[in-house]
């Protein structure tokens, strides 16, 4: 077995992102600006979006949070995205999900310009990623396909077995596996919680994607010898053993999963990390103006 490994892969590319934005900087005299909204106070989400603005700063991206409480209005809401959606000193923006039940989040992803959503959420750009056009790749799943690449894995004609169908992960994933490109090139099979014979299923991917959300739903019986192991989970539970108070646990049984796969990602320290790499690189991209 051998550990795709989030802290050596996403340092490598953040350097290499870091140096296109003082590239960026240089020419244009200005920094790429990341923004980001946050709604109320989600332990989950406070931690993401404080990640997403340090990683923002440490290679060299301007980033601007705007927080608000639980008791904002949609319209509220909607009139501060509009209001960044004109600002042209802005490249990206995004708006920290989950959010409370009175806000509709597909009318905030909508109302969010496509032009800067480095989320890619936006129907525009997840239409352009089914057609393999330039658009901004949803981060967790831009960050799979980034981690597969830094390792040199070729997954051409591979199954992959996609475990869960969130709009975030698990839907879009199987659409880029299934692409014209490498990484891509695979046979996939988009499993979820209603998905009959799931562990015959998972038994056949070359490469699985466990994206479900649920602490060691993936076990070793459900794993084919030899499999590649992506672990998208970010389960946390509270914990007295650690300074933060919480600790966290994938969706794949790491301990005995780990001496079956020939590669595998650790929970923390492996897709976690990736997926801060995918929205940088998307707001690198836009700043240059490499995709709108
Ligand atoms: N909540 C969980 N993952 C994400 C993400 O990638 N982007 C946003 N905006 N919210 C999230």
């Amino acid at each position: 077995m051998q550990l795709l490994d989030g802290k050596f892969a996403s340092e490598k590319i953040k350097t290499e992102i870091a140096a296109e934005a003082a590239a960026f900087l240089t020419q244009s005299g200005r920094k790429p600006h990341l923004v980001a909204i946050l709604v109320g106070n989600d332990g989950g989400s406070e931690t993401y979006v404080a990640s997403k603005m340090k990683n923002c700063e440490k290679v060299g991206f301007k980033s601007s949070l705007f927080r608000y409480d639980n008791s904002v209005t949609e319209a509220e809401l909607l009139a501060k995205i509009e209001e960044i959606n004109k600002d042209t000193d802005v490249d990206g923006l995004i708006v920290q999900l989950p959010l409370p039940k009175h806000i509709d989040p597909e009318k905030v992803t909508e109302t969010i310009d496509y032009r800067k959503d480095v989320d890619g959420f936006h129907p525009v750009n997840l239409g352009r990623m089914m057609r393999n056009l330039p658009c901004f790749i949803p981060a967790t799943p831009y960050g799979i396909l980034l981690m597969l690449q830094a390792y040199n894995i070729d997954t051409t004609g591979k199954h992959c077995v996609v475990v869960g169908r969130s709009n975030i992960v698990g839907s879009p994933m199987s659409i880029l596996m299934a692409r014209n490109a490498n990484p891509g090139n695979c046979t996939v099979t988009l499993t979820h919680s209603k998905t009959h014979n799931l562990k015959e299923m998972v038994l056949q991917g070359d490469i699985v994607v466990a994206a479900i959300g649920r602490k060691n739903f993936v076990t070793a019986d459900m794993v084919k010898p030899g499999a590649i192991i992506i672990d998208v989970g970010i389960n946390r539970e509270t914990s007295t053993e650690t300074k933060s108070g919480y600790k966290l646990f994938g969706d794949v049984d790491f301990e005995n999963v780990a001496p079956k796969a020939s590669w595998i990602t650790p929970v923390p320290g492996g897709v976690g990390l990736m997926t801060i790499v995918g929205l940088l690189k998307n707001t690198l991209a836009s700043a240059k103006g490499e995709i709108y």
